[in-house]
């Protein structure tokens, strides 16, 4: 799968900017604050119809301009695909696939999939287990459109559960035969995404192993672990067996809106107890892992976003990172620098096509291929 084109209009700083990509290596330079991250998160947004980072999707239109739009040819195959995403200041966003409009934005997520590398992969370390939740949501999303649909419904009955519960406190009634039309309703849904979860760690685990011990180079046991009540238990009666405490705390205590995923080193929490370098391992490898399950369930590789990644890698990691590169590992791949120089050493030598971007205040333009 590649990206053709990108084109953007009044996206975050750019006003206008239309771009024709290498099937191979893409590489956008600059200066900090030019724009470099914004043009992976417009490639992501073909993506997943949404921003990568954090904020609403407002900021995401230029200072002073009332709407933005994206817009990008994928080739897959020999077929052309046409996206575009535009969003207009008080209106809904609009996603068209060859200039048909998506009912459910949930029809077009996973069908160009994206891998992002990027500086903020180590918050889902750092972070509470929502981040988690959601990063490793997303990936399985991804890969399994039942389970999307499955959290879909799973967060709709759960919103309504929880403001059934609320209610009860406002106005002081309970009435229990609704609460336990939610439990059946919640109870399938609840549990096939524990199950889903667990069956998918199953398979991804080793892949995440491989990875670190690949980047890292170093022997440290890494794993990443489900913590849940879910698998194996009766979700039902966890519900019956919460009722006064969710009663009380006015929200829904048990299910796997409250599950995380344990990331560990040797036994102990990477958060506490992983070095800056191998937090920053742990997460590539993740990523790489992440790259490899998606590559291998769409039959075709994901895009490559490297945002900043010579900037935190050590010479070791950069050049395993590069034998991947050369040995065809991944397909078409962007990725930011500040040091046009720095970029050119790394890639020298591979045999791939690389075209170079300059990109100077919300401005770009290609260098020339190497
Ligand atoms: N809606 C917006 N309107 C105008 N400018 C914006 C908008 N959103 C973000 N920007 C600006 O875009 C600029 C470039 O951001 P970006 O993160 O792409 O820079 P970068 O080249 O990746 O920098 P760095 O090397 O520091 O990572 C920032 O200065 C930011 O303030
Ligand atoms: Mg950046």
């Amino acid at each position: 799968m590649l990206l053709e084109n990108l084109s953007l209009l009044f996206f975050k700083n750019y006003e206008e900017a239309s771009l024709a990509f290498s099937e191979h290596i893409n590489c956008f330079i600059g200066n900090n604050g030019s724009g470099k991250t914004n043009l992976l998160d417009a490639i992501y947004y073909l993506s997943m119809t949404k921003s990568a980072f954090p904020g609403t999707e407002a900021q995401s239109i230029k200072q002073g301009e009332d709407f933005f739009m994206v817009k990008g040819r994928f080739l897959v195959g020999s077929e052309k695909h046409t996206v575009q995403v535009s969003l207009k200041q008080g209106q809904k966003k609009m996603v068209t696939h060859n200039k048909a409009l998506y009912e459910k934005m949930s029809e077009h997520i996973g069908r160009f999939p994206v891998v992002l590398i990027s500086p903020y992969d180590t918050d889902l370390i750092r972070e509470g287990s929502e981040e988690r939740r959601k990063y490793f949501d997303s990936l399985i999303s991804q890969l399994n459109h039942v389970y999307l649909e499955q959290l879909i419904q799973y967060s709709y009955v759960l919103k309504q559960r929880n403001s059934l519960l609320k209610q009860f406190a406002e106005r002081h009634y309970y009435d229990r035969d609704y609460l336990h039309i939610l439990n059946e309703q919640l109870v399938p849904f609840g549990e096939d995404l524990a199950r889903e979860r667990e069956k998918f760690l199953q398979e991804f685990v080793p892949i995440f192993q491989k990875h670190y011990h690949h980047i890292s180079g170093s022997s440290e046991a890494v794993t990443l672990t489900y913590k849940s009540q879910l698998p194996g238990a009766d979700f039902a009666q966890l519900l019956h067996q919460a009722e006064r405490r969710d009663l009380a705390l006015q929200r829904t205590t048990v299910g796997p809106h409250k599950d995380d995923f344990v990331f560990l080193m040797d036994g102990n929490p990477v958060k506490n107890f992983g070095s800056q370098g191998q937090q920053k391992s742990y997460v590539i490898a993740l990523k790489l892992a992440h790259f490899e399950v998606m590559a291998a369930r769409h039959h075709h590789k994901p895009l490559l976003l490297l945002d900043d990644i010579f900037d935190r890698l050590d010479e070791k990691r950069i050049t395993q990172l590069m034998q991947m590169v050369a040995a065809h590992t991944f397909g078409q791949i962007f990725l930011t620098d500040t040091h046009l120089e720095r970029t050119d050493k790394i890639l020298e030598g591979l045999s791939e096509s690389i075209r170079r971007f300059e990109v100077k205040e919300g401005q770009v333009k290609v260098i020339g291929e190497l």
